[in-house]
């Protein structure tokens, strides 16, 4: 049984910190096991003469004050409180030691391979020495790191190396001093045995920044595409933001074992190698994406994040949803605007729809928590993200880059809050009054908006009325109505957008825009003028982010997906039909799909003015979680068989048409790296994947597989091989597995793909890859690759015996010993227990009652495991 609860945090207790750290000096003499770490620290301070400093699993060796033994202080619940300190700035000394080797949480200084490095985001560095660990103590580091020489010839920290040079017993040292003061989450310390690539960016103003990416020996070839990014991402945030790197180097480390994506220490970047290394022959395109996206992200984060930072981890969405929106700007500016947010809009409805509608629901500024980690969300990034979004679509882009100026005007070198932001978009675009706005930041869950239209003919009058509501979430039964942008336009039968005039309103100036304000429960808008009964492309670009029901018709639907002037709207449309009929089909195992969006999605595959990689988004079906989404208690085995047979029906009427795409796709071609090749790519894998359902075609993907020139086609083939059991199945995966067995990120694939089969056959194969030798229990890669694709795996997870969730319980248990993040993001598979059958649900009850209960159980799977069963 837990004995203590673990405590919880709240914004609403947030107190100013006592003193300032302004400038710490660290010494590292690094070790495996017995890292000795000096701190000398000069101390501002600000009220009282009593200091709490964090510190958790160090070894206390020495603690000095002004140069003097200091005695009076006391350790207690990973807080060493000193009292009786000067009220004079004075400075602070402490010397500890750490284990870098058994620290496998991966949290803190810890090793990678050979190489020492660290994770300091969100309270990782409480856990290298004592600090005032919390992201408003800013302060400047000088970093001295001393380690054996032919071990680690490269010894890295923030900022610019001040001095380097050899000691005695094959030893050497350098020294790093960052000259911008900075909370402890962005400190960074590497060393290793390292390749390097170098190149240069000249900035705007003609500075020269020297450029580098370290990686394991031997990958220096699949570095390229991360350097190229980097340097694309730095040009962009001149053109778009007009923000300029600010010191003379970046760095950027690839490491195998790390917990996130990517970190953005100042200068000095981690990365998980799965964000940096790629080749044409190792990655699919969506990792040189992805590659291109992260490293935007982190380099992004060095004006929104690094320069202005936030005051306490509330604030999280502060600096991760404005950087994912920048970063998904980029994406957008470098590659195709309309795949790029139908992509980050499927993602948001895939993932955070469902968090915002389970036990973790939470508002974009939390109001409370156990464990900080637990936080790096769906909802504070993509939601956060949105919100941010809706900014800039209620301002536009000058009046939004307006508001950017002046929060780095009003705020560079702070620590800030999310008030603090909206207060400069405000000040910047004459006092917008962004007080209802707000609601955003505070109130979790998905609102929903249910429109109903009417056209009168006799007046020329159209109708939209507009409701929404928000449902309870845990903690906040009762919501008030948000201040939402939403886009809309009118087609005329021919297609185009007619002008619009509204008829009872006076807020006419963003009609142009066709912005509508959403603010009341309920909302009129009449439009006059209105000639002949338009159809409603409505929350265009997904302006809002929101569950819409309307009472378009089938035909309604059927005409935006061939004539709506906003693509995300015209995909939109396309799933809304699909959507509709899945759920028929599942209502009734005989419903004849309908003619209409047989049709459609036909003339969609037929258009030859529609760009591949658009085709291949608008041709895809609802996720599962998608149609899980409107069912009470879904069945996951019938969704997925729906789903299929709508597939295969498609598929088979097409199967002429589809085939010739696929052949057209199929000549040589060289291969690139851009949006028109990735898009082709993309279409041919999606006609791979409709023949591969149809009789004549069965052989197609072996064959597509044996002469694959690139991972793309390879893992697009090899994944329909195995989710549809074709013939060539276990000899690509054999050859696959010789070839690429000492290449753990192409491994990552491997099991990943076997893991995610919905056949009954996975459970079993599951725990045999788990016996291979390059699965590895302690890499979060990995542990995610295998047993997290399997608790993803719905089918799987829900298998009527209760054996999948039964096998993830156990494998929470085991990770959480290792690593309790990892373990954490596993518990996310049971955010679905208040839909379970209730036999199922019986099973998750016991197991996750008995994880809770139990005292070895981290804080993080426990903040998450009880907030579960109390749904
Ligand atoms: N600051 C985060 C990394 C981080 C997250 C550190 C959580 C510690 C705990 C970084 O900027 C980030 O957001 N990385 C993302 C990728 C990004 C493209 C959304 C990640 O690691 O998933
Ligand atoms: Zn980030």
């Amino acid at each position: 049984m837990k004995t203590e609860t673990p405590v919880v945090k709240y914004l609403a207790d947030y107190k100013a910190p006592t003193h300032k750290i302004e400038t710490v000096d660290l010494e590292f003499h690094l070790d495996d096991t017995q890292t000795q770490v000096f701190s000398k620290m000069k101390i501002t301070p600000v009220n009282g003469n009593t200091l709490e400093l964090n510190g958790e699993e160090l070894k206390l060796k020495s603690v000095k004050v002004n140069g003097e033994e200091f005695s009076n202080y006391k350790e207690e619940n990973e807080i060493l409180t000193l009292t009786g300190l000067p009220s004079e700035a004075f400075t602070l000394e402490i010397h500890n030691e750490i284990n870098p080797k058994a620290n496998t949480a991966l949290d803190g200084l810890y090793k990678s391979g050979g190489m020492f490095c660290s994770q300091n985001e969100p309270e990782g560095f409480r856990r290298i020495t004592y600090f005032i660990d919390r992201p408003d103590n800013l302060s400047v580091f000088t970093t001295k790191i001393i380690a054996d020489k032919k071990d680690y010839p490269f010894l890295l920290s923030n900022g610019n190396l001040i001095e380097s040079g050899d000691l005695e017993d094959g030893k050497h040292f350098a020294v790093w001093n960052d000259p911008f003061a900075k909370p402890a989450y962005l400190y960074a310390l590497v060393a290793g045995d390292l390749a390097v690539i170098e190149d240069t960016f000249k900035t705007k103003s003609g500075r020269d920044v020297k450029l580098q990416v370290f990686v394991d020996k031997g990958n220096e070839e699949k570095s390229h595409h991360a350097m190229e990014s980097l340097k694309k991402s730095m040009k962009w945030d001149e053109e778009r933001f007009r923000l300029e790197y600010d010191l003379d180097i970046y760095m950027i480390v690839a490491v195998d074992s790390f917990n996130m994506g990517a970190m953005e220490n100042k200068g000095l970047n981690i990365f998980n190698s799965a964000y940096v290394l790629a080749s044409k022959e190792t990655a699919e395109d969506r990792n040189f994406f992805g590659i291109e996206s992260v490293v935007g992200h982190e380099y992004f984060h060095n004006w929104t994040g690094n320069r202005v930072t936030c005051r306490d981890w509330f604030q999280l969405t502060l600096k991760e949803g404005l950087t994912v929106f920048r970063d998904q700007e980029f994406s957008a500016d470098l590659n195709s605007r309309s795949v790029c947010r139908i992509n980050d809009v499927r993602n948001l409805k895939a993932a955070q729809f469902p968090e915002d509608a389970g036990p973790q629901s939470h508002p974009i500024q939390p109001k409370s928590y156990i464990e900080m980690n637990n936080f790096y969300t769906m909802t504070i990034y993509e939601k956060g993200a949105e919100v941010i979004r809706m900014y800039h679509t209620l301002l536009g882009e000058e009046g939004f880059q307006r508001g950017m100026d002046k929060y780095f005007e009003l705020y560079d070198g702070q620590a800030v809050t999310t008030a603090d932001f909206t207060h400069a978009m405000s000040v910047a675009n004459d006092n917008y009054d962004f007080s209802q706005f707000r609601r955003w930041y505070d109130q979790a869950g998905t609102p929903v908006l249910d429109i109903t239209t009417k056209y009168d003919e006799a007046a020329k009058e159209f109708t939209l009325t507009v409701n929404q509501s928000t449902p309870a979430t845990p903690g906040q039964p009762t919501k008030e109505p948000f201040h939402m942008p939403f886009l809309l336009g009118l087609l005329d039968s021919a297609g185009n957008d007619m002008t619009l005039a509204l008829k009872n309103r006076d807020d006419q100036n963003d009609l142009d825009r066709g912005l509508l304000h959403i603010k009341a429960d309920t909302e009129t808008f009449v439009f006059a003028n209105v000639n002949e009964r338009p159809v409603a492309s409505l929350n265009r670009n997904f302006s809002a982010p929101v569950v819409l029901r309307s009472d378009l018709t089938d035909e309604d639907f059927v005409f935006l997906m061939a004539n709506d002037n906003d693509d995300f709207n015209r995909y939109e449309a396309g799933q809304a039909l699909a959507l509709k009929n899945i759920h028929a089909m599942l209502k009734d195992e005989n419903h004849q799909v309908d003619e209409l969006f047989i049709k459609a999605w036909g003339s969609i595959l037929n258009d030859n003015n529609i760009d591949e990689e658009f085709k291949a988004v608008c041709l895809s079906l609802p996720s599962m979680i998608d149609v899980a989404a409107t069912i009470d208690i879904p069945n996951y085995r019938a969704i997925h068989e729906a789903k299929d047979k709508l597939f295969k029906l498609l598929a088979n009427t097409y199967k002429l048409e589809l085939a010739s795409i696929y052949n057209d796709l199929s000549t040589e071609r060289p291969f690139k790296v851009d949006a028109k090749a990735m898009g082709e790519r993309k279409l041919r894998g999606f006609a791979l994947a409709c023949l591969s359902t149809v009789e004549e075609h069965k052989e197609l993907a072996r064959e597509c597989f044996k002469y694959a020139t690139n991972m793309t086609d390879m893992m697009n083939s090899l994944s329909v091989m195995v989710n549809e059991n074709l013939p060539g199945c276990q000899e690509s995966l054999k050859e696959f597995y010789d070839k690429f067995k000492d290449q753990t990120l192409v491994m990552q694939k491997w099991l990943s793909v076997q893991a995610s089969s919905c056949d009954d056959t996975t459970f079993d194969k599951v725990q045999e890859l788990m016996k291979d030798e390059v699965f590895d229990m302690n890499v979060p890669n990995l542990v995610s690759a295998l047993i997290g694709s399997f608790a993803r795996n719905k089918v799987q997870f829900n298998h009527e015996s209760g054996r999948g969730m039964k096998f993830i319980a156990e494998m929470i248990r085991k990770v959480d010993a290792i690593n309790p993040q990892s373990a954490s993001r596993l518990a996310g598979a049971f955010n679905d227990y208040r839909k379970m059958p209730a036999d199922l649900k019986e099973i998750a009850k016991a197991e996750l009652t008995a994880i809770v209960e139990s005292d070895k159980t981290s804080k993080n799977v426990y903040e998450k495991l009880s907030k579960t069963l109390n749904s």
